[in-house]
């Protein structure tokens, strides 16, 4: 009904990522300090109504698959619900969310009976030890129990998504490969990006998809690429014998930027048209002061008019956005 969704580079925007929380019920050493960081006051997050609202929005404008993030999405109460509104969209084609799956066990259930389709879950180390270590929260059995809740109400797809960390989680490499291999999920691992609180990151902390590549394959075979690098930002493999798909998300080593087919919703009613980018198109203002629909497509058209061509992070210009992964939604 609006047009395209299409920038000044021509990538079309079929993706829209819907943080629904900036709070985490995790404190990862990686993404923020043990004190956490501060977190918007309730009234300023999108109610449940204004978030389908904005979705819908989106939709009559080319997007078709809708990822719910945070912070942790599974904090913000009746999310559900939220799942049942965005399921019932005509234009939602793809509903999907990624957790830490600290609270999924007690949710899976609802969550597929609303309707979603698809769960990426985010876990990092496969040890209870190395899970307290990194999170600063001793809830190992818990994620593994929301991963076997997910598996257990059959969603169309459960990928794990595995930061990796170089000096901190090398050894967890092949044991994600085993477990990919036992348990018939893909796992992804991305690389570590300037998205901290503390500033931390350093290029000599990022664990390189190449590397990782090269551990799975000494210790237990060939992986074959089965997918070429798209807007979906992993490359997939599968071990030689056919058993075990292993995906790379080389955020740093290969962006996929030029082919970038997504968009951000922060969980205080910001449009962020990169993880990377400076500039924030506020539609919580608007949507409060009885903005018709036509005017908020006119300021998603405006966000996207203004995307850059990708993050800078392998150049000296690069400056680090002033929000956070769990403030921006993941
Ligand atoms: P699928 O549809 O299952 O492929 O989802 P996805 O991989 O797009 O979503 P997910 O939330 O699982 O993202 C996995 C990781 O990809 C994130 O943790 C980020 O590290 C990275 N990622 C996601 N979106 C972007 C993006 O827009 N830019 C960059 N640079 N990295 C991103
Ligand atoms: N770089 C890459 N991925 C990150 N995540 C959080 N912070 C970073 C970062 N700095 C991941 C989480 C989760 C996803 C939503 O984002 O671990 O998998
Ligand atoms: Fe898209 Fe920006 Fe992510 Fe690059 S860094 S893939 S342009 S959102």
């Amino acid at each position: 009904r609006f047009g395209a969704l299409t920038d000044r580079f021509g990538r079309r925007h079929t993706k829209l990522r819907v943080s629904v929380t900036d709070r985490c019920n995790l404190r990862c050493r990686y993404c923020m300090p043990a004190e956490g960081v501060p977190v918007a006051p309730r009234d300023e997050l999108l109610t449940f109504e204004e978030l389908e609202r904005v979705v819908r929005i989106a939709t009559e404008l080319g997007v078709t698959q809708v990822r719910l993030t945070g912070g942790e999405p599974l904090v913000r109460k009746n999310l559900d619900v939220l799942v049942a509104k965005l399921a019932a969209l005509p234009g939602v084609r793809d509903l999907a969310l990624s957790t830490n799956a600290v609270l999924l066990a007690e949710q899976a259930d609802a969550l597929r009976a609303a309707g979603l389709q698809r769960v990426n879950i985010s876990l990092d180390v496969l040890d209870p030890a190395a899970f307290k270590a990194i999170t600063r929260r001793d809830d190992y059995d818990r994620v593994v129990a929301g991963i076997e809740a997910a598996r257990g109400v059959g969603f169309d797809s459960i990928k794990v998504n595995v930061v990796s960390l170089r000096g901190v989680t090398e050894d967890q490499v092949v044991p994600f490969g085993n477990f990919a291999r036992d348990t018939g999920l893909e796992v992804r691992f991305i690389e570590y990006m300037p998205l901290d609180a503390s500033s931390e990151w350093e290029r000599g902390r990022v664990l390189f998809a190449a590397d990782i590549r090269r551990a799975l394959e000494e210790a237990i075979q060939p992986l074959a690429p089965i997918s070429e690098p798209t807007g979906s930002p992993a490359t997939e493999y599968e071990f030689a014998d056919g058993v075990g798909r292993i995906g790379f998300i080389p955020t740093v080593s290969q962006p996929f930027c030029a082919t970038c087919d997504r968009f951000r919703l922060t969980a205080d009613g910001k449009l962020r048209n990169c993880l990377f980018s400076h500039d924030e198109v506020d539609l919580r203002g608007p949507l409060r002061e009885g903005a018709d629909d036509a005017a908020i497509a006119a300021l998603m058209q405006q966000a996207i008019a203004a995307k850059g061509p990708g993050h800078q992070i392998n150049t000296d210009q690069f400056v680090q956005p002033a929000r956070t992964m769990s403030a921006i939604g993941g």
